[in-house]
Parts: structure tokens; C-alpha cells; sequence
């Protein structure tokens, strides 16, 4: 394929074929690679090779980092038990329990409060919600330096926001301190497409997101309803149940329950040492 017809085919996966964005613009390996990314939920039973842990967080580690104070730590967990307890905090999702290895990464708050022991502070800006948006922010660029890693390596990740179902259950089952929070998994390995081939989700209109000078909603509901077809049909195509993005957004946002736990998260939070004030 060339240059241009690669172009082409990403940017249809990315947006769907009745997408008319162009693909003009700078292109090369990394934007090839970024506009490929698919989550993958079946994984082979394949450990990944030496040193991948360790260059997966050297990359996860090269994010930036809010005034360096890099919030965060990662725990990188290949025992099936504690797979399996991961997986039950997050309703059952086997994908953990098949990966080869499975990350938490973790807002470290923590880690700067033992800085202050160290030096015999208690550091005041600790129990405010700013400092975990920060650690949490650091947590989620390194996480997704290492997803974009993995992928270039030819590995596949899901992420897994479920374990905040029951962070407190996760702290338990991993040894986090207090100060700390795991806010996301990711899952690690070789995709399984035996039974699925894993494709490229489309992505909303550019013209629903990009904002020139003011934010604008004029070009939202043409947006939305491109974006409900497109949706609709790559679920029926590449999910088995078809389903439009508002049918999503609805039934993620528009009743408590679908938080599964995490409309207690405050609260939990509250006694994993993160008061945020
Ligand atoms: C923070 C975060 C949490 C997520 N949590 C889960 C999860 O618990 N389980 C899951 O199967 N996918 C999870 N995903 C994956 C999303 O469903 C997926 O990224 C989205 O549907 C877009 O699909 P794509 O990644 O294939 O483009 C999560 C993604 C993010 C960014």
C-alpha cells in the first residue's frame, strides 16, 4: 500500500466510510500507528518476551510530568490469582485473567508525602484535590505512553476503568499505601482473533470536537447523528449487537447504577487517605 492509500484506509477505519475528512497533513509511523489503535479483549496464552515490562515502563516513564513530580507507580501483575481478583472487581472481565500481564497504574499521592517525612514537613497541598488531579493525570500519561508502546511493538492492550468499581478492594488485593489509588488496568499481550477480528472504532466528526477560537455546538447534531451511523453499523459488523454512540451515552451516563460502585468513589477514597479538599 502507498503512502496515500494507507492515509486513506486509516482515516476510514478512524472515521468511518461515509467520512469525507480528508487525509492532508503531516504522516508518518507514529501517526500510522496511533490512527490503527483498537482495544483487544481476547488475548493468546503467550507471555510477552524479556525486558518488555521494563521498556513499556521506560516509555511510560518518558511521559510528561506535572512540575516532575511524577505521581505516579505502576503495578505490573502476572499472577493468575491476583489476575483474578482484579478481574472480579471489574464484573468478570476474563481479558484479565488471559492477558499475560496486567497493569495498574496508580495515582501516587503518596510518594510525595514521604518526601516530606524525609524531610520532617507535613506538606500542606497534600490532601487537595488538585494534587490527585495532578498524580492522576501523570498516571494516565504514562499509561497511555506504554499502550502506545505496546502497540508499536506489536502487542495489544484494554484499558480497565472497572477496577474503580471497588478501589478499595484493589488497594487491598495490591499493598497500596495510603495516598494512593489505582485508576486504571491495562491489559498486555498478543491478540487473540481466532473468534474476533479486532478493528479500528470509529471516532466522532472531527467537527464535534475541534473548536476553532470559541467553543461551538452548531455542527454537533449533524455530527452526532454521522457518528450514530457510523457506530451502528461497525457494532453490527465487528460487535455481534449493533448500537448507536447516543444508545451508548445513554446507558453509561443516564442511570447511577451503570456506575457499578463508583458513585461511592468519593467516599472510598476518603479512607485510602485521598481526603481531597
Ligand atoms: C480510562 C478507560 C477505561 C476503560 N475501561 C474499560 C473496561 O473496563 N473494560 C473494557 O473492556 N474496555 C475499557 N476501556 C476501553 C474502551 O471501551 C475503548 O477504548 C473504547 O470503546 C474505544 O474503543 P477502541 O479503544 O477500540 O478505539 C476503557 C478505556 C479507557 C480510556
Amino acid at each position: 500500500m502507498n503512502e496515500i492509500s494507507a492515509r486513506v484506509a486509516a482515516f476510514r477505519a478512524r472515521y468511518g466510510a461515509e467520512s469525507t475528512a480528508l487525509p492532508e497533513g503531516p504522516w508518518n509511523a507514529v501517526i500510522a500507528s496511533l490512527l490503527q489503535h483498537r482495544s483487544v479483549r481476547a488475548f493468546q496464552p503467550k507471555a510477552v518476551p524479556p525486558g518488555t515490562l521494563e521498556m513499556l515502563v521506560a516509555a511510560a516513564q518518558s511521559a510528561a510530568s506535572s512540575s516532575n513530580m511524577q505521581a505516579w507507580s505502576v503495578v505490573a501483575v502476572t499472577d493468575p490469582a491476583t489476575k483474578a481478583e482484579m478481574a472480579r472487581i471489574a464484573g468478570n472481565q476474563a481479558h484479565i485473567v488471559q492477558c499475560p500481564l496486567f497493569f495498574v497504574w496508580v495515582a501516587d499521592v503518596a510518594r510525595l508525602g514521604r518526601v516530606g517525612e524525609a524531610v520532617g514537613q507535613d506538606f500542606e497541598a497534600l490532601p487537595y484535590l488538585e494534587t490527585f488531579l495532578f498524580a492522576a493525570f501523570d498516571a494516565i500519561l504514562a499509561a497511555q505512553n506504554a499502550t502506545v508502546a505496546a502497540e508499536s511493538m506489536g502487542l495489544s492492550t484494554v484499558y480497565i476503568g472497572a477496577l474503580r468499581n471497588d478501589v478499595e478492594g484493589v488497594a487491598k488485593a495490591l499493598g497500596l499505601p495510603p495516598g494512593t489509588m489505582g485508576v486504571v488496568g491495562l491489559c498486555v499481550g498478543y491478540a487473540d482473533e481466532s473468534e474476533t477480528k479486532w478493528q479500528v472504532k470509529p471516532r466522532l466528526p472531527q467537527s464535534a470536537v475541534l473548536h476553532r477560537e470559541r467553543y461551538d455546538t452548531a455542527a454537533e447534531p449533524a455530527a452526532n447523528a454521522a457518528y450514530d451511523r457510523a457506530l451502528q453499523s461497525f457494532s453490527a459488523a465487528s460487535e455481534r449487537n449493533s448500537y448507536t454512540w447516543t444508545e451508548r451515552v445513554i446507558s453509561r451516563v443516564g442511570k447511577l447504577r451503570a456506575l457499578a460502585g463508583r458513585d461511592r468513589i468519593r467516599a472510598a477514597m476518603e479512607r485510602l487517605g485521598l481526603p481531597l479538599r
